[in-house]
């Protein structure tokens, strides 16, 4: 993607202006954002698709008395409120898995790294139906797929939530700006913007929303990666204490023991190589809903492409794809960062490939990794 190219996406801002004067800092409202030529998804197909095992999704009700009511999914039509009732939603994540048009359309926001992105949800609400006012921790763009839908944002100014309600309300919620939104409109919100939006009428609205992992979360999936790592390796050395003196104070741990803790965890972090595997693995790691059909040993010659839920990233000596890292260099190393950039080798560049490098290619065909271009 040229990011010195001004899009209609973002109001005519460049990816590199938008990046800088608001990812993070401030939001935008872009009018006509995005040409729907077709719907990413009609209302019969997402209600199908709450309705599956395989999909996560969540029905919200505005009951009569003011209050809310939430349920998970999966949500059979049945348990689905007739279309013309108002104030409820159904909220689908992860529609780039399952359709095309939906994966394709977050495509056009890979002016962030992969590595932050997360899914593509879209909701239907009937008229008046919204989540209420909440603001979330990430990142996200809202954009109107279908009807009218009026938001109102502010900066949080009191993060206190309403009690004994099942979803994140904000009890004092402060607009400072209000817009009504077409189809083909869209707002950027940073991370920790109050806001609410209601549908005017039947509405529909896709969320590009973004990642960010928790400083804990991170250490312990990189961690546990990078202990499994070395315990593959062989046994791990045993504490040993030959000069441990008799003890009048059984209960005490000995000291030697606290430094030997340090050292085992000091070590792993000197392995450096380790931890770039490790968090390229976690990073690539498909959604736990993501499952592959296998492939056919389909001809590869002709160009690939991956699946649209394969994850797909690098870094200077790896290779990581769907949580497994290889080790890459010269010409292969190249390629397979154009595949992860672009998301498709063409035939030319399939030929330039070492032999074990195809053949690698050919085993992710098998696994339904990726395709035939
Ligand atoms: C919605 O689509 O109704 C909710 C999106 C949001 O407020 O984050
Ligand atoms: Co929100």
């Amino acid at each position: 993607m040229d990011i010195t190219q001004k899009l209609s996406l973002l109001g005519g801002l460049t990816p590199e202006q938008f990046m800088r004067r608001h990812w993070h800092k401030k939001p935008l409202l872009i009018r006509q954002a995005v040409a729907l030529a077709q719907p990413l998804v009609s209302r019969s197909e997402l209600f199908e698709m709450a309705a599956s095992e395989d999909v996560e999704s969540r029905l919200i009700v505005q009951e009569g008395n003011g209050g809310w009511s939430l349920k998970r999914g999966p949500l059979p039509r049945r348990s689905l409120p007739p279309t013309t009732q108002p104030g409820w939603t159904v909220l689908v994540q992860g529609v780039d898995l399952h359709r095309d048009a939906a994966h394709d359309l977050l495509q056009q926001f890979r002016f962030v790294p992969d590595a932050r992105v997360d899914d593509l949800m879209v909701s239907w609400a009937s008229d008046g139906g919204g989540v209420g006012p909440h603001f979330d921790s990430y990142d996200v763009f809202l954009l109107q797929v279908q009807g009218r839908r009026r938001w109102r944002i502010g900066r949080l100014e009191d993060p206190q939530l309403q009690p004994d309600v099942p979803l994140k309300i904000l009890q004092n919620f402060i607009a400072e700006e209000e817009f009504v939104l077409e189809p083909g409109d869209m707002l950027y919100l940073p991370p920790r913007w109050a806001h609410d939006g209601v549908a005017e009428g039947e509405c529909m609205t896709a969320s590009i929303g973004f990642r960010a992992p928790a400083r804990t979360e991170l250490a312990r999936e990189i961690m546990v990666r990078m202990l499994e790592a070395v315990e593959a390796e062989g046994d791990s050395p045993l504490y040993r204490d030959p000069r441990q003196p008799a003890t009048e104070t059984p209960g005490a741990i000995p000291e030697g023991l606290a430094d030997y803790a340090r050292d085992a965890l000091q070590a792993l972090l000197r392995d450096e190589a380790s931890l770039q595997c490790a968090l390229g693995e976690y990073l690539s790691e498909p959604k736990p809903q993501v499952w592959f059909e296998v492939g056919d040993a389909a001809d590869l010659s002709g160009g690939v492409r991956l699946d649209r839920r394969s994850r797909m990233m690098y870094d200077e000596r790896h290779v990581f794809f769907n949580g497994e890292s290889y080790r890459a260099g010269g010409r292969d190393a190249k390629l397979m960062r154009v595949l992860a950039d672009s998301r498709c080798l063409d035939a030319r560049q399939v030929s330039q490939l070492s032999e074990g490098a195809r053949e690698l290619l050919e085993r992710w065909g098998d696994d339904g990794w990726l395709h035939p271009a």
